[in-house]
């Protein structure tokens, strides 16, 4: 299933297992207190692991994503956030004081035209002056030679019991377009795959984008702990604004 990883009633349940919360997200939550802020998008906020922690720091939070089975997951997790199942076009305008898309979100726009147009949507979502805060990852870095069977087969248990062996592989790469597919296969005989495309885009090419959509640049770091472009961790982390 495209986006099964989402959108899938039972892997949907693996996510928290396979992405606990990790030191992207101190590094968003840091980003985001650099500047008052009272209301916050977690743009594909998935299960909800940062949204909710958001509200819980005094944030008032909207989680949006087009994956039902993560949104409903989220929501029986909390009510502090306000939950919307759609993508941009569900925003509402100068609404949000700052923008997040975390754990790559900003890949799975993959045309172009496509980033172009939810970014527009960002960009009339924020207040003046508010921000828009991202993570993509660096092309040069090549992480997907690492995404193959050898490097990422494992197998989990599971809390109620039982264990699941998952592992990924990519099936193409077409101008910085990786596409993917991810395998599980459960302790009790079911088998499900999970397949997805992501963009990697250039430095150049994000200003760009964001230039065009009325963005400024702030920052953009390489790594997480605010280290420049080029480092190991082969991130494109970005903070634009809108300008006042
Ligand atoms: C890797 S998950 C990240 C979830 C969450 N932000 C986190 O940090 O765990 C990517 C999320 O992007 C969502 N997504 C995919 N396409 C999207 C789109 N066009 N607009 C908004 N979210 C999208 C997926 O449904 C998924 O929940």
């Amino acid at each position: 299933m495209r986006h099964g990883e989402f959108r899938d009633d039972r892997l949907v349940t693996l996510y928290d297992v396979e992405f606990p919360w990790s030191r992207d997200d101190d590094f968003f939550l840091s980003v985001l207190a650099e500047e008052p802020a009272a209301d916050v998008l977690d743009l594909g906020c998935g299960t909800g692991r940062l949204a909710i922690a958001m509200a819980a720091r005094g944030y008032r939070v909207t989680g949006v994503d087009p994956a039902r089975a993560s949104l409903e997951l989220a929501r029986s997790k909390s009510g502090a956030v306000t939950w919307i199942e759609g993508s941009t076009e569900v925003l509402p305008a100068a609404a949000f004081d700052a923008a997040l898309m975390t754990s790559h979100v900003a890949q799975f726009f993959v045309t172009d035209d496509e980033f172009a147009a939810a970014l527009a949507d960002l960009r009339r979502a924020l207040r003046p002056g508010g921000r828009l805060i991202f993570d993509s990852r660096d092309p040069a870095d090549r992480r997907w030679e690492k995404w193959n069977p050898a490097d990422t087969r494992h197998t989990t248990a599971l809390p109620g019991g039982g264990s699941y062996e998952t592992w990924g592989e990519v099936t193409s790469v077409v101008d910085g377009a990786v596409s993917c597919a991810l395998h599980y296969v459960f302790s009790d005989g079911d088998v499900r795959m999970s397949t997805a495309t992501l963009r990697f885009r250039s430095e150049s090419s994000l200003r760009s984008l964001l230039g065009a959509a009325g963005f400024a640049v702030d920052r953009i770091y390489g790594g997480w702990n605010r280290d420049p472009i080029g480092h190991p961790d082969g991130e494109f982390l970005v903070i634009a604004s809108t300008g006042v």
